[in-house]
């Protein structure tokens, strides 16, 4: 199976925020921008694999700062690595208020999503090529946080997971 790049798995997002999308405060309900963050990851990762790909977990998401009913949410997405059947996928999201002219961050997120054969069962994906010095340090990251992702879903015993202890025990 050929590697893929970084670069040829992104995906940029644009949505308004419109009245039925809001809170009581007039701003952008988490749920929403969580749906739109869902989609934007699962098109990041099929334009990896050309394969149907299911959400398989999410790691913690922090809103730093609310979008605001009129504004524009920009979500970008770009896969930082693959496993076997797995794929980590990177989002940005920024708010945008047009009349103002500013643009501000929102929050950022890993998703973690598995490519499926036609019997609904992990399948293998390329294997994904990091070339700006951004994309590698995604790429070196992304072992560590599958290890802990794993080891909250009960998936993984902590002692299995070799590269992460050696961030909290020093020789
Ligand atoms: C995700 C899913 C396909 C994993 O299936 P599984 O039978 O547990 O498969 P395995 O244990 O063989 O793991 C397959 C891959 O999933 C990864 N995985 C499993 N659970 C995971 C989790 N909680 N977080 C991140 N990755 C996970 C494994 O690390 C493995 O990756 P690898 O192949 O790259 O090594 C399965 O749990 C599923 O279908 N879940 C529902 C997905 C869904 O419907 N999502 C929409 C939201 S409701």
């Amino acid at each position: 199976m050929e590697s893929k790049k970084a670069s040829e798995s992104l995906v940029i997002m644009t949505e308004l925020v419109l009245p039925n999308d809001t809170n009581l405060f007039g701003n952008l309900m988490g749920g929403r921008l969580m749906y739109w963050m869902d989609i934007a990851a699962a098109l990041a990762a099929q334009k990896h694999c050309n394969a149907p790909a299911v959400t398989a977990s999410v790691d913690n998401i922090s809103f730093e700062n609310p979008i605001k009913l009129g504004n524009v949410v920009h979500i970008e997405a770009k896969l930082t690595r693959s496993f076997n059947s797995s794929m980590e996928i990177h989002m940005r999201v920024w708010g945008e208020d047009l009349i103002q002219q500013f643009r501000y961050k929102s929050n950022e997120a890993y998703y973690t999503f598995v490519a499926l054969d036609p019997n609904r069962k992990p399948r293998l994906v390329p294997q994904l090529i990091p070339e700006t010095d951004e994309e590698k340090k995604l790429f070196d990251g992304a072992l560590r946080r599958r290890q802990l992702r794993l080891i909250l879903g009960g998936k993984m015993k902590p002692d299995d997971a070799l590269e992460l202890k050696a961030l909290f025990i020093k020789d």
